[in-house]
């Protein structure tokens, strides 16, 4: 990468009116598609490649346990079948979650939500828990990842930011835990984005970054939210990025696009 562009991705945004207390730059998934995604060797490498805040995809197993799963069905991503939620967890830790990834993963086990809070909270790492619910499980997934979230953060400083593009589940969370930061997803724009986000209390508003514009920045800091965008791989989209003044970034290019120093 170009020297000009270090410089610019080192810049960090002017702290909103909401104490936003994240870094800019967040690797989705753990680390993009340099390891399997959502696992916890994700999540290794994306910090040993500098990174200091982490996105991860939440849902609920069949007996109440948080998982880390982005897909609905486990076939992608597994050597499991059907619908993620429909097993228990004796029956999800017992997968593969690497070896459709690369060899070098094989075996690599899915993730609880428990394990990847212990490894963020013994490291200082941020992290955006994405409410991903199974269909027709928003409210339920909202109000358990809500309050699983209030308990393993209980006593540190460091909370974690939850957001979804259900809108169900992000008011599950607000009712459940209010005290914890939220963020409106949205991967088209609609007219009542900004009512929606402020009734929801949320202190970002994370869109497909090519949603972004400098009225839609405006109105959303003008709210007193923070800008989010996903999934920024390129550099010339980082760039224009920056210059429309949005506040943090997700990529799945941990390689190319490095944060700046915590
Ligand atoms: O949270 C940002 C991003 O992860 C949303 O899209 O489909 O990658 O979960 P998706
Ligand atoms: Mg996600």
């Amino acid at each position: 990468m170009k020297s000009r562009h270090r410089q610019r991705l080192a810049h960090r945004s002017p702290i909103m009116t909401n104490n936003w207390p994240y870094p800019k730059w967040i690797a989705h998934r753990g680390a993009g598609i340099l390891a399997p995604e959502n696992t916890m060797a994700a999540f290794r490498l994306g910090a040993s490649m500098g990174y200091r805040m982490f996105e991860c995809d939440a849902k609920l197993s069949a007996d109440g346990v948080i998982f880390l799963l982005h897909d609905a069905s486990l076939e992608r991503t597994t050597n499991g079948q059907g619908i993620g939620g429909d097993w228990n967890w004796s029956e999800l830790s017992q997968l593969d979650a690497g070896s459709w990834h690369s060899p070098i993963y094989a075996g690599e086990p899915l993730a609880t939500l428990k394990n990847l809070a212990q490894f963020c909270i013994a490291n200082a790492y941020d992290l955006n828990i994405e409410i991903k619910p199974t269909p027709g499980l928003g409210v339920e997934t909202g109000r358990r990842v809500a309050q699983m979230a209030h308990e393993l953060w209980q006593s540190h400083p460091q909370k974690p930011l939850l957001s979804s593009f259900d809108i169900d589940a992000l008011q599950s969370a607000q009712q459940t835990a209010p005290h914890l930061h939220r963020g409106l997803l949205l991967d088209v724009m609609r007219d009542d984005w900004i009512d929606i986000a402020t009734q929801l209390e949320c202190s970002a508003v994370v869109c497909n970054y090519k949603l972004w514009n400098a009225p839609r920045v405006a109105s959303v800091h003008q709210a007193g939210m923070n800008a989010l965008s996903y999934t920024v791989n390129e550099v010339d989209a980082v760039t224009h990025l920056l210059d429309l003044k949005t506040d943090g970034t997700f990529t799945d290019r941990v390689d190319l696009l490095k944060p700046s120093s915590p």
